[in-house]
């Protein structure tokens, strides 16, 4: 992730990275000791924080500070651990490397990395009734729309897709691999990338349309380092995508079309944020521009 970033761009994810994991930490204290609280803390463990940038970036684009913002950047980090702990489990994926070290499952128990998933996800809804987020209106609202977007009409609905695609008859056209993308990746981007809107009151127009585009070339950038990618970079096993016959862009256009696609989502994301041109915060609307044309390129 480190060699194409733009400097500003660097230091403000490594702070965002440092802060939300500081507060990772502090919302999984105070939980019963034993193995389940343990692997909870395990999966929460390394990752980009792109999902958690999302939300803060957001809302400093709406003038909201970070304290105010950080409960909610945890929430969607704590929903993607559990996310990628079941996406690991032996049934999904069956992956036995993630963020460069043993899978949750392989370090701890098949069970305990399935309970340590469930509740990382009701860990992650409590973090939204935190006060500091703002209105009890507020807060319902972001429960509502984090709900839709991981559960059965979001995430939960594209892995779904992505399982089934690996026994279908016929491959996906673009249509369903859209969709399907959309589901298991974008709904939690594009949650994460208007909830700043949502907690200012504001419209998520703009915003969803950046993270609709956002979330497909990120997705379409995850199936081309599968390809391209080595695992000391991805800290993940590559090669498995194929292997498995997973429904992607790369498996449907190739190489370069994906590539195109992609690039070609970045330029719509870059776009969607036009409304934000006059806006008084200028920084968090360059760094919402410079993440978009970062996330093709990066190698982890
Ligand atoms: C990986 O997401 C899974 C996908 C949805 C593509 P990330 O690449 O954001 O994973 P971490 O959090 O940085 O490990
Ligand atoms: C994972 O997609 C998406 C979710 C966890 C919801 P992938 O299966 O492509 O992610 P990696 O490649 O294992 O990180
Ligand atoms: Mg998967
Ligand atoms: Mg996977
Ligand atoms: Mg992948």
């Amino acid at each position: 992730m480190e060699a194409a970033l733009p400097a500003h761009l660097h230091d403000r994810l490594t702070e965002v990275r440092l802060a939300v994991t500081s507060a990772l930490d502090r919302a999984l204290e105070h939980l019963p000791p034993g193995d389940l609280t343990d692997a909870m803390r395990y999966g929460c463990v390394g990752g980009k924080r792109i999902r958690a940038f999302l939300v803060l970036e957001s809302a400093r684009l709406h003038g909201l500070d970070d304290d105010a913002a950080m409960p909610v950047a945890v929430a969607v980090e704590m929903l993607h651990a559990y996310s990628l702990i079941h996406d690991d489990l032996p049934s999904m994926d069956d992956d036995d490397l993630r963020r460069g070290m043993p899978t949750c499952h392989v370090q701890w128990s098949e069970a305990t990395a399935i309970l340590a998933g469930d509740a990382l996800q009701s860990l992650a809804f409590e973090q939204l009734a935190d006060p500091a987020i703002g209105s009890a209106e507020v807060r319902i609202e972001l429960v509502r729309r984090f709900a839709d977007a991981v559960g059965a009409r979001g995430m939960v609905w594209g892995q779904m897709q992505d399982i089934a695609a690996e026994t279908a008859d016929a491959p996906l056209d673009l249509a369903a691999i859209s969709a399907l993308q959309q589901g298991k990746t974008g709904a939690l981007i594009g949650f994460s990338a208007t909830a700043g809107a949502v907690m200012a009151g504001a419209d998520t127009a703009a915003l969803g349309d950046y993270a609709r585009s956002l979330g497909l070339a990120f997705q379409i950038a995850d199936d081309i380092l599968d390809i391209i990618g080595s695992e000391e970079a991805t800290g993940k096993r590559v090669g498995k995508d194929a292997a498995a016959g997973k429904a992607t862009f790369v498996s449907l256009l190739g190489l370069d079309g994906a590539r195109k696609t992609a690039a070609d989502m970045v330029r719509r994301a870059e776009a969607a944020l036009e409304p934000y041109a006059a806006a008084a915060r200028q920084e968090a609307a360059e760094n919402l521009r410079q993440l978009a044309r970062f996330v093709i390129h990066r190698q982890t």
